[in-house]
């Protein structure tokens, strides 16, 4: 069984704490009074994530239609002599409360969605470095992104593995998927924001313009300003993914380089999604997984069109030839590059907050300590402790990107 795994992500949900101001009355100025909303159903959505351990009610979910109605409420909150926590939300795919606030004002940032998609047409600036992007209002999430560009044959081009996420929520993270290692996180591509800062200003940035809030915001776990848009990279789209799955995987000759790069842990068990493979195969996979406790495997893709077609099999022998991985288990699948990408979506675990408790914890690792987590955690706790239940993925990133 190989065991050379070079890599690992990270990033830190870290739990932001709010200053808990008593149940108030606020004497709000009426047209801000007038997109509040404190229905009960409404503050019980509010309360929570797709964590579903952080449950506090706000005060009030703000039902935003004008970016200056996000402005007006930081302007009140800052009138007062103790303002009350201010929290935008997205998707709500945080999982330990980050888009709340408790006895505060969350803003609903997906009410935008209904004043029509703010997904501007790509933009290609063939006479600037800067290339083809998008602008995009922070409220939409990537799957809608995508799919308005490949309609112009483009994509943005570092992702998250699920994309039914806002745009303001990942880039307030970091947003890494298997693209990571090749684009950098999405945080790297993003040319200009315009944000709401904490003290109610409208400022647009970039790396040259206002960059200290463009700094603070990307990454920046929603404490440094509301995003209100942002002007997203974009390349071209090829049409077809090639996914290879195999087993193990170690550092080579990348003259051919993957499109993405993922790594999975499977211990022996349940529950193992194994969706992915013919039931023959599965069953195979099963009994490797019993025989040896522990299997890491690596999925690759290349991405292709028609002008590259004639030769993705000889780039995959290539990505493939001396990794060190069993040959009888190497899987491979051809999608459209729209179906690859979606290839979470749809799933209804996914989608809605569990009924039981779903903690997720991302960690960014150097790669001269992958091998302590393999011991230490992967062996030594997971396995040893029999904790089942959870998926555990590795992403290579590369420091410069
Ligand atoms: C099932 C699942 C799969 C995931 N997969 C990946 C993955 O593969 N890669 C990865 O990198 N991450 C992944 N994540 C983590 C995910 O990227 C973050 O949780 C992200 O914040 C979710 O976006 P959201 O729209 O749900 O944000 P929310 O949970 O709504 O918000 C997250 C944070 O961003 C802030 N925020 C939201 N909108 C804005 C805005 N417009 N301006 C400023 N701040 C804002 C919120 O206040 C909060 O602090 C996953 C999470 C889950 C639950
Ligand atoms: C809903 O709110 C009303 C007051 O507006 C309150 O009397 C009632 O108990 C609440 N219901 C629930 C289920 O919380
Ligand atoms: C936010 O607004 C969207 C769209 O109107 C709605 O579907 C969602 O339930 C709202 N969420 C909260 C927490 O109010
Ligand atoms: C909020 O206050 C800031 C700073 O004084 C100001 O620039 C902005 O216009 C105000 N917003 C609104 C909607 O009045
Ligand atoms: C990598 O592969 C290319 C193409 O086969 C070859 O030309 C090059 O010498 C190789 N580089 C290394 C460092 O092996
Ligand atoms: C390749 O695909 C593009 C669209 O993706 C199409 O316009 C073009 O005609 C195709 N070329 C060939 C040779 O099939
Ligand atoms: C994204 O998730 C929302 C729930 O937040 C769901 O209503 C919607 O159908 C999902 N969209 C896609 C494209 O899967
Ligand atoms: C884990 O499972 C094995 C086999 O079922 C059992 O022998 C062992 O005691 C379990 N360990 C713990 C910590 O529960």
């Amino acid at each position: 069984m190989a065991n050379n795994i070079a890599f690992c992500i990270a990033m830190a949900f870290i739990v932001l704490c709010s200053t808990v101001s008593t149940q108030a009355q606020y004497n709000l100025p009426e047209e801000l009074a007038k997109k509040l909303n404190r229905n009960n159903e409404t503050l019980s959505i509010a309360s929570t994530d797709y964590g579903n351990i952080f449950h506090q009610t706000p005060w009030a979910v703000l039902e935003p239609s004008l970016v200056s109605d996000i402005s007006s409420l930081i302007n009140y909150s800052n009138s007062l002599s103790t303002p009350f926590t201010i929290a935008q939300r997205g998707q709500a795919h945080s999982t330990k409360g980050q888009a709340n606030a408790p006895h505060g004002v969350v803003v609903n940032m997906t009410n935008f969605k209904r004043y029509g998609s703010r997904i501007s047409v790509p933009h290609c600036d063939v006479n600037s470095e800067t290339g083809c992007y998008a602008d995009v209002g922070s409220e939409q999430v990537w799957i809608d992104l995508l799919r308005k560009t490949l309609e112009y044959g483009l994509t943005p081009l570092a992702w998250t593995d699920y994309i039914n996420l806002s745009i303001g929520g990942t880039l307030s993270n970091a947003g890494i998927s298997g693209q990571a290692f090749r684009h950098g996180p999405q945080i790297s591509n993003v040319l200009e924001m315009d944000v709401i800062t904490g003290k109610g200003d409208f400022v647009t940035c970039s790396k040259k313009k206002n960059s200290e809030i463009y700094y603070a915001v990307l990454g920046g776990l929603g404490q440094f300003g509301v995003i209100t848009r942002a002007r997203i990279v974009l390349g071209p789209a090829p049409t077809m993914a090639n996914q290879e799955y195999l087993v193990s995987y170690s550092k080579r000759n990348e003259t051919i380089i993957a499109d993405f790069v993922q790594g999975m842990i499977i211990l022996n068990h349940p529950p193992v999604d194994l969706s992915f493979y013919q039931e023959s195969d599965q069953q195979r996979i099963n009994s490797l997984i019993t025989q040896n406790d522990l299997i890491y495997y690596v999925e690759i893709v290349k991405y292709y069109d028609n002008t590259t077609q004639a030769h993705i099999k000889e780039d995959v022998e290539y990505l493939v030839k001396g990794l060190n991985y069993i040959p009888t288990f190497r899987f491979e699948r051809d999608n459209t590059y729209e179906e690859f990408m979606n290839r979470y979506g749809g799933i209804r675990a996914l989608d809605r907050s569990p009924s039981a408790s779903n903690p997720w914890l991302d960690m960014l690792v150097p790669s001269s300590r992958i091998l302590d987590i393999n011991e230490g955690v992967y062996k030594n706790i997971i396995l040893k402790n029999n904790i089942t239940g959870s998926t555990y993925l590795c992403f290579p990133v590369n420091r410069n990107k």
